[in-house]
């Protein structure tokens, strides 16, 4: 039965019911029916990322179930949609022995290792089928943590890591807060397919990068240790022996194969993917079928360069072949089956001297050590400095000056000194220590107890402020175009800029005798400054560098309060009880406010024209979210558009209702072109994707003002 009938039928049979007169037969068959309609709507939320009702119709459906449950405990069920929430912690991993061993995969690091292995696999399949070229699966190689989800009787019964292989440690009570994993299946909405009796797949589970750079926001927000990657971020939180902590964790999956099953007569990889995807399972969305070794081999070149594009990390792409026939008689070696071959990225990590170890004095009065390094290229970038975190960090790792280094940059995170290599070791490096003084300012530095980082405790040190003209300026907050680390620290220390308010007194009578400062220069610098007066409440609140305050927090206070002075004005009570901030951010906001130099310098600020109020698009969403322009809408974006950066772009997008995702896929709405498009448009092509190419600023505009129908008919 479609879902939206079946959900209309529900919510008329709600009107108006009272749960408690209910008798237990009719408790418990209305508990199925919501069971089954909120599954369903989990699935197209989460695994088709194409809601179809409200949030808050959601929500009432699903907290009927919820009180239904409480009221009737006989009406809950282990694989009701409320067990998500996470159970009781454990007090330690039971060991899980996998039915089927979960191999790993021989690696091919280019096209000819590529070739060689398409062409073993074609003479161990000649004595039994002659010249064959079996046609070949590639899917992106997500990097993640390995689990297998068993089902029985269409409940999941355990999910487990993939350990040694052989046996593996149980995280069911973690898996089951994931929302892209069926409890149940089959769920697919309008699937007509029953999974078998017994059923084990296999797949990934990931963190999304977006979702993990906010976990990490949010980790750093509540005083925790943020994690170095996402890979690490899944691992972790999968370890994890209380599950409230993993369910308030964005986990992610992919399916990509089925390990033991009762029944199985399906005669390729691409059927059981199939099979899967009807099931309810999330798939990778670029997964190819090649008939010939060209394409493929074209196919997997592509992606080292294509990698950023998307929302997930990959390290590669994994060719199958597709008949389970030839899987069967080409057979396993060692540990790694024939019929599979791991096509690797070139690695994002380089080799080279570490010449000095420098520390730099953050806004904050954080002083942490960066390496400076004979200059390297990795994946096409030079690098000559990289981070080494904390004094911890350097020491686990004894990380000396004068060593040689391995250093990895990943996507556009800062890069950073993995690990040395002793081996290289002339014998005269000495054990690095940190200095006891801050080098700006002279001042001794603490580390507390139970931090990671050392401290300059002084509020007037020039290397803090500068650090701080850095980041107000900076294009996530007053985003002032041409006035970028250099020229920030050049007008401390000419003494043009003491508080953030003198940046908008700025002069171009002030910046000609500058070096590099002509006529031109210097009236385009004030004209930028100028722009900047209108930005919005919120990169103005996270411009001014309050402690916990990131652009998430920043946003989230401004839907509170319409204006600079009535946050002022707010207590850290009333902050509290904002959804999303805690008793430390709070604290943070009314302590920065506390002191009277920061209100002197918020008064300066709006008595230069800078707008310290809310703006008409960062009021709270509107109640009825259905009604917004792009309701609805998955929208990709790729090129430059007019006057509109990439991030102000989506913002505007998420406002009007829509959501932005990074690459293009069977989900995708509409690709909106800007100025030299990537290769987003082909995808969009093949996809048959709606495109809509702008060329100006008002084009754009209309868009979010009218919504997709009217802009792609026109
Ligand atoms: S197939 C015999 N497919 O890579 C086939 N693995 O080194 C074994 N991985 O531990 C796995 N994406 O966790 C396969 N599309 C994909 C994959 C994938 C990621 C991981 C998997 C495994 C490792 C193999």
């Amino acid at each position: 039965m479609p879902l939206t009938k079946d959900t209309r039928a529900l919510q008329a049979d709600l009107e108006g019911l009272a749960i408690d007169t209910l008798s237990q037969g009719d408790a418990l068959a209305l508990a199925k029916r919501l069971r089954s309609v909120v599954r369903r709507h989990d699935h197209r939320y989460y695994v088709e990322d194409d809601p179809l009702i409200a949030d808050r119709e959601y929500d009432r459906l699903y907290r009927t179930l919820k009180t239904l449950e409480a009221e009737f405990p006989e009406a809950q069920t282990e694989d009701s949609p409320t067990q998500r929430v996470g159970g009781p912690p454990i007090d330690d991993f039971q060991k899980h022995e996998h039915p089927k061993p979960l191999l790993s995969l021989s690696n091919a690091f280019d096209r000819t290792e590529l070739r060689e292995w398409y062409e073993r696999c074609q003479r161990g399949l000649a004595d039994r089928y002659g010249t064959v070229e079996p046609a070949v699966v590639a899917e992106l190689k997500i990097d993640g943590v390995a689990i297998a989800l068993t089902y029985d009787d269409g409940t999941l019964s355990v999910a487990a890591t993939r350990g040694d292989g052989s046996v593996g440690e149980d995280v069911t009570h973690n898996i089951r807060t994931v929302h892209r994993i069926p409890l149940r299946i089959p769920v697919a909405s309008e699937a007509e397919v029953e999974g078998p009796e017994h059923l084990e797949v296999r797949g990934e589970v990931f963190m999304r990068k977006s979702e993990f750079d906010a976990l990490n926001e949010r980790l750093v927000e509540e005083g925790e240790q943020p994690f170095a990657n996402p890979r690490n971020a899944a691992a972790g939180t999968l370890r994890q022996l209380d599950p409230g902590v993993v369910a308030d964790r964005p986990l992610s999956f992919f399916a990509f194969a089925v390990g033991s099953v009762s029944d199985n007569d399906l005669a390729t990889h691409t059927e059981v993917l199939d099979v899967l995807d009807a099931l309810g399972f999330p798939l990778e969305s670029h997964t190819k079928r090649f008939e010939d070794l060209e394409p493929l081999l074209d196919f997997c070149e592509q992606w080292p360069q294509r990698r950023d594009e998307l929302d997930y990390e990959v390290d590669g792409v994994v060719v199958k072949i597709d008949r389970h026939e030839y899987r069967d008689e080409l057979g396993t070696i060692a540990d790694a089956p024939r019929w599979a071959v791991a096509y690797k990225f070139p690695a994002r990590e380089a080799t080279t001297t570490l010449q000095k170890i420098r520390v730099q004095v953050g806004r904050t009065g954080a002083v942490n050590p960066e390496a400076v390094l004979d200059p390297v290229e990795i994946g096409g970038v030079t690098v000559s400095k990289a981070t080494l975190h904390n004094e911890d960090y350097i020491r686990e790792r004894d990380i000396r000056e004068g060593d040689t280094v391995v250093v990895k940059r990943a996507g556009d995170v800062i890069p950073q000194v993995v690990r040395t290599v002793p081996d290289a070791r002339t014998g005269d490096e000495e054990p690095w220590t940190f200095p006891a003084t801050c080098p700006a300012c002279d001042t001794e530095l603490v580390r507390l107890p139970d931090e990671a980082d050392h401290v300059c405790p002084n509020s007037e040190c020039p290397a803090q402020f500068k650090r701080l003209v850095e980041h107000f300026v900076q294009r996530d907050a007053m985003d002032i175009e041409g006035l970028g680390e250099r020229l920030s620290h050049r007008l401390v220390d000419l003494g043009l800029v003491t508080t953030l308010a003198d940046i908008y007194r700025i002069e171009t009578d002030d910046l000609t005798p500058l070096d590099g400062f002509a006529n031109k220069s210097a009236e385009n610098l004030v004209t930028a400054i100028e722009a900047s007066k209108d930005r919005s409440l919120s990169r103005l609140l996270f411009g001014l560098g309050i402690q916990h305050v990131g652009k998430t927090v920043a946003e989230l206070v401004v839907r509170h309060c319409a204006s600079i002075e009535a946050l002022a004005a707010t207590s850290a009570e009333d902050l509290d009880a904002i959804d999303g901030i805690g008793p430390t951010i709070a604290e943070s906001i009314v302590d920065w406010f506390a002191v009277p130099e920061n209100r002197t310098l918020v008064d300066d600020l709006a008595s230069e024209g800078v707008n310290t109020h809310r703006q008409p698009h960062e009021a709270p969403l509107e109640a009825d979210e259905d009604a917004l322009p792009l309701a609805g809408c998955t929208i990709v974006l790729t090129g430059s558009l007019p006057d509109w950066t990439r991030a102000d772009a989506s913002d505007a997008i998420e406002r009007a209702g829509g959501s932005v995702t990074s690459s293009v896929s069977g989900n995708t709405d509409l690709l909106v072109v800007g100025a030299n498009p990537g290769s987003k448009l082909a995808s969009a092509r093949e996809e048959g994707t709606a495109i809509l190419e702008v060329e100006t600023a008002e084009e754009f505009q209309e868009l979010l003002d009218q919504g997709m129908t009217e802009v792609t008919d026109s």
